[in-house]
């Protein structure tokens, strides 16, 4: 019975893919060539034109990737301003990524396909899935990782979400976007090794694997090619590698060239027609792009337009974002924060145990929705770690506010001197995210702050960035905390010792101010609408936090990779020189100690693992290895851990990183509660880039796991070996 229905099931999608084809097919063949070129460019700042005619609607986007952007006019990134176009924010990418856990991506996806449908729209542009190379990247905030693996699958996550409920996902940037200064023009050299290893990872699981319908050629160059142009990128790997089916279009002002990027597999030029409009055409008729090209691309577009129903126009008036969003980004903002630090167990707070707290930091009562330059959510409500602190505490103690430091504003930011026209031409400024010399504490809000933290019993000091120190278009010039937070952090601490501070940020920052002047630190992200809330239910105890860290806090910047070999800050070639060994790869090569590294997140309960098996001990290059171990609470809080498995190899010719994340799981426990985790990793996991024979290979031979808590916490280890 189960195999019929199964069977059943196969004929009717397959019957379903030939029926999608023969329409295509049919389709085109009525179209004309103007018709099918009008397909291939923006209609408008966020539309690609169908053909009425044929009833073949146009395509719409909508940024992304972390909440439906506002409605914006025609031909201008200038808003509409109207009163019903209001969405969920939703956690950025990083903060989503320290859940580390695929299912809350599907939820996210759900979520945001749920309101882009809503909003009448197709396709949405997100996730941004590009390797965290340097700290100080502009757009870290709105990527995952700097780990590959825990990238590629929060990326299968979100796409699925998204497709699974009626949208379209557009993952980007493809490829190797991992700066924002100077990212128009910016050539990446990189081994082909880290490149298929380390940068394309998260592109191949979402194609592979979710079966994204939608890639964002990214604006830089790759190996002297524009990505929108390049043929290795999109025709080789994308589509006769991988398989992509869907369609290719620009990022917005990415396209260079009519005939180069016609035949290199861009589909799609957004958002004007400059190059794929009457210059498009030209070429056809001149005989420089065969007709069968421009089919092709019709058919990559019709494939999307008749896999995603299309929407009425006014369905926007409706309500986009429902409680049910809210409870979304609730769940995922409570198992984003991470707990650095917890000195003599000062969280939770016993509230009847402070008859004062000063809350001091203006990120305490800033909201991080929108700012700096691209996308944001004109969010429809955003709750703020005070107003959510002030409701459930209510008067069970006394909460004194003091703002502390001038929030970091567009004006420092346009001092630092960004670019006008960043947008569209893809280039962008220097930023300086630090003091300016000379620069001092406004004397006034020091003395609040003095005030508030001298007479109360604990301070929550509230640091970090906000969305005009990470933007996109630049990168931060350093990871100096902004506005002079470091020397105000050293003024309240010689009042009032007992300092727990929140970090918000999207990405890495010098912490070593903080951490010397805190007992107890964490790290709570541009965190959505709920952010507020699930700040404030992780400081009182009533959400237990779960997350880990999904990239370093290195000591200084200068130990991060590019920086320590000066490949960065560049402004014609950057050079992967330290080839694959990004981020904590780096970090264990050089054995130079991070102050919080990769997958680190501490809990208020404690967990205990025992008794690692695999099973077997040695292992088919086809086969799966699966380990099993037992994982005890043995605090007093419910909880979830994630546990993270690690593989190093002992005794290996190929060159490797010490060690690499290659499986994790999120596991909820009650006090007192183990279970048997079962963590699998198939050994096609682990094959390498032969850059000599250029494809992946096995490196058979003993394999160390390393199961942890983080990357430097490791609880078990197993060798096994795999079979040559
Ligand atoms: C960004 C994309 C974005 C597009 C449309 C570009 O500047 O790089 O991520 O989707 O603008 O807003």
């Amino acid at each position: 019975m189960k195999n019929t229905l199964l069977l059943l099931c196969t004929c009717i999608l397959s019957a379903c893919h030939v029926d999608i084809e023969t329409q295509i097919h049919e389709l085109t063949e009525q179209m004309t060539l103007e018709e099918k070129v009008g397909m291939l460019h923006g209609q408008t700042m966020f539309t690609s034109s169908g053909v009425e005619r044929l009833n073949i609607a146009p395509i719409k986007y909508a940024d992304g990737p972390f909440g439906i952007r506002e409605e914006l006019e025609t031909h201008s990134w200038a808003p509409l301003r109207l009163t019903t176009d209001s969405a969920t924010f939703f956690p950025t990418g990083s903060a989503l990524a320290a859940t580390w856990s695929e299912e809350m991506a599907r939820l996210y996806g759900k979520g945001m396909a749920e309101e882009a449908r809503t909003r009448g729209k197709d396709m949405i542009l997100g996730p941004a899935i590009n390797i965290q190379r340097i700290p100080t990247g502009g757009r870290t905030y709105e990527y995952f990782s700097e780990d590959p693996f825990l990238s590629a699958r929060l990326a299968v996550g979100y796409v699925h979400g998204v497709q699974d409920n009626g949208a379209a996902a557009c993952i980007k940037h493809y490829a190797l976007n991992n700066q924002e200064n100077n990212r128009g023009m910016v050539d990446v050299r990189v081994s082909e090794r880290a490149m298929r290893e380390v940068y394309l990872p998260p592109f191949r699981a979402a194609v592979e694997e979710a079966g994204a319908w939608g890639v964002m050629a990214a604006y830089n160059k790759v190996d002297g090619s524009w990505c929108a142009e390049n043929e290795m990128l999109l025709n080789r790997i994308l589509r006769e590698e991988w398989g992509f089916r869907g369609m290719v279009i620009s990022d917005w002002g990415g396209t260079h060239s009519t005939v180069k990027s016609a035949l290199a597999g861009l589909d799609v030029e957004m958002p004007g027609g400059r190059f794929f409009g009457q210059a498009l055409l030209d070429s056809v008729r001149s005989g420089a792009v065969p007709e069968e090209v421009i089919d092709q691309k019709v058919a990559n577009i019709l494939r999307v337009r008749l896999n995603i129903d299309t929407v009425e126009e006014t369905s926007h008036e409706t309500a986009v974002s429902t409680p049910e969003h809210g409870r979304m980004v609730y769940e995922i903002a409570t198992k984003a924060i991470v707990l650095l630090k917890n000195k003599d167990d000062l969280l939770p707070l016993d509230i009847e145990k402070h008859s004062k707290i000063a809350v001091i930091g203006d990120n305490a009562i800033r909201k991080h929705a929108t700012g700096g330059i691209g996308a944001g959510v004109k969010a429809r409500y955003e709750v703020t770690p005070l107003e959510a602190l002030q409701k459930k505490i209510g008067d069970r103690t006394s909460l004194v506010f003091a703002r502390g430091y001038e929030s970091f504003s567009r004006k420092d930011r346009e001092r630092g001197g960004i670019l006008g026209g960043v947008m569209l031409t893809g280039t962008g400024g220097m930023l300086s995210g630090s003091a300016t010399a000379g620069a001092k504490l406004d004397e006034t809000l020091l003395a609040e702050a003095l005030e508030a933290a001298s007479g109360a019993d604990l301070v929550l000091f509230f640091a970090g960035n906000n969305r005009e120190v990470e933007t996109e278009g630049a990168d931060r010039m350093n990871i100096i905390l902004p506005s002079l937070q470091d020397e105000l952090i050293k003024k309240i601490a010689e009042v009032n010792p007992r300092i727990v501070t929140v970090v918000v940020t999207g990405a890495p920052v010098n912490l070593t101010t903080i951490e010397a002047c805190s007992p107890a630190i964490l790290v709570s992200w541009f965190n959505g609408s709920e952010g507020g809330n699930a700040l404030a239910d992780v400081l009182l105890g009533n959400v237990v936090p779960s997350g880990k860290l999904p990239f370093t806090f290195p000591v200084r910047l200068e130990d991060s990779p590019a920086y320590a070999l000066k490949t960065y800050p560049n402004f014609d070639k950057a050079l992967y020189t330290e080839d694959i060994y990004v981020g904590y790869r780096w970090f264990n090569a050089q054995k130079i100690d991070p102050l919080y590294p990769f997958g680190h997140g501490l809990s208020y309960t404690t967990f205990g693992y025992a008794s690692m098996e695999t099973g077997k001990e040695i292992y088919d290059t086809r086969e799966v290895i699966k380990v099993t171990f037992q994982l005890k609470n043995t605090g007093n809080y419910a909880s979830e851990e994630v546990v993270q498995l690690y593989v190093h190899r002992p005794e290996s010719n190929v060159e490797w990183p010490e060690k690499e994340l290659k499986a994790f799981k999120r596991v909820s426990l009650a006090p007192g509660e183990s279970a048997k985790v079962t963590l699998e990793i198939p050994a096609e996991r682990l094959q390498y880039w032969n850059e000599t024979t250029d494809e992946w290979v096995p490196d058979p031979g003993k394999i160390e796991l390393l199961l942890g808590t983080s990357s430097r916490d490791i609880k078990l280890r197993k060798t096994i070996s795999i079979r040559s």
